[in-house]
């Protein structure tokens, strides 16, 4: 079935439905649309969670064996990402760190203990989310990542968000963000609205919300970028549908 007639066709069906009269959500009905086509073409033998585990994890196999850029002799581990597979919200930093390079994990360094608080104060736990960064292997001394090191590393993080699907992502910090919607926009100009990322032709954009990275609160903390990150992470749950803890509503 062509994509362009699925979605005229899903969107005429809302347009007439008087439930939906107000405000139709497009992007919802062409991703509810492709799942139902996906079941009925078949593929519901392995299903959702099971397959895509699969699948990154074959992926991730693929990243520890990369030596597509210099990073990969010097690394010790790479860090492919991790969390769940079926996950409605994806958070991308931007390269592993020390304590990531030595375990193989993404943000278990200062900055990752930094995330927990974030992703507890949203009612969430790690297990529900996906971590991945924009450069699989550390940068010496943590520098900038370089053009031709996300050019080379940049389809692992597009196959991981094919895979999961995510209905939101959070780009942490200038460079996940610049990479993942192509502009050269500073951090400030960006956070705090969504933009849509483009998975892939046929595919709905996904929604994009862009945010400090949490090094940044690390080394610049203030009550305002602190609350800064809060009204970003509202909107993401806000738009996801899911309750806004009491505690952390200031
Ligand atoms: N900073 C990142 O951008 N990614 C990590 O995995 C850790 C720190």
């Amino acid at each position: 079935m062509e994509a362009s007639f699925s979605i005229c066709s899903v969107a005429q069906r809302l347009l007439k439905s008087p439930a939906m009269e107000e405000k139709p959500d497009i992007t919802k009905a062409v991703r509810q649309h492709a799942q139902i086509d996906e079941f009925f073409t078949g593929g519901f033998a392995v299903r959702g969670e099971d397959k895509a585990a699969g699948e990154l994890e074959k992926l991730a196999d693929e990243v520890r064996q990369c030596r597509g850029c210099p990073l990969g002799s010097v690394r010790t581990n790479a860090v492919p990402g991790e969390g769940n597979p079926n996950a409605r919200i994806m958070f991308v930093g931007e390269a592993p760190g020390a304590d990531e390079d030595a375990q193989g994990r993404p943000f278990v360094g200062r900055a990752g203990q930094l995330l927990d608080k974030v992703i507890a104060a949203c009612g969430l736990k790690r297990s529900d989310i996906f971590i991945g960064n924009i450069l699989k292997c550390r940068p010496p001394e943590n520098r900038d990542p370089r053009p031709d090191e996300i050019i080379s590393c940049l389809p692992y993080l597009q196959r991981q968000i094919e895979i999961i699907d995510p209905e939101v992502i959070v780009a942490l910090g200038a460079h996940a963000a610049r990479t993942l919607l192509d502009t050269n926009k500073s951090i400030g100009q960006l956070r705090g609205q969504f933009h849509e990322y483009y998975a892939g032709l046929g595919r709905p954009p996904i929604k994009l919300m862009a945010t400090y990275h949490t090094a940044y609160l690390l080394r610049n903390y203030s009550p305002d970028n602190r609350r800064k990150v809060w009204e970003d992470m509202k909107k993401v749950l806000a738009e996801l549908n899911l309750p806004i803890p009491k505690q952390a509503a200031h």
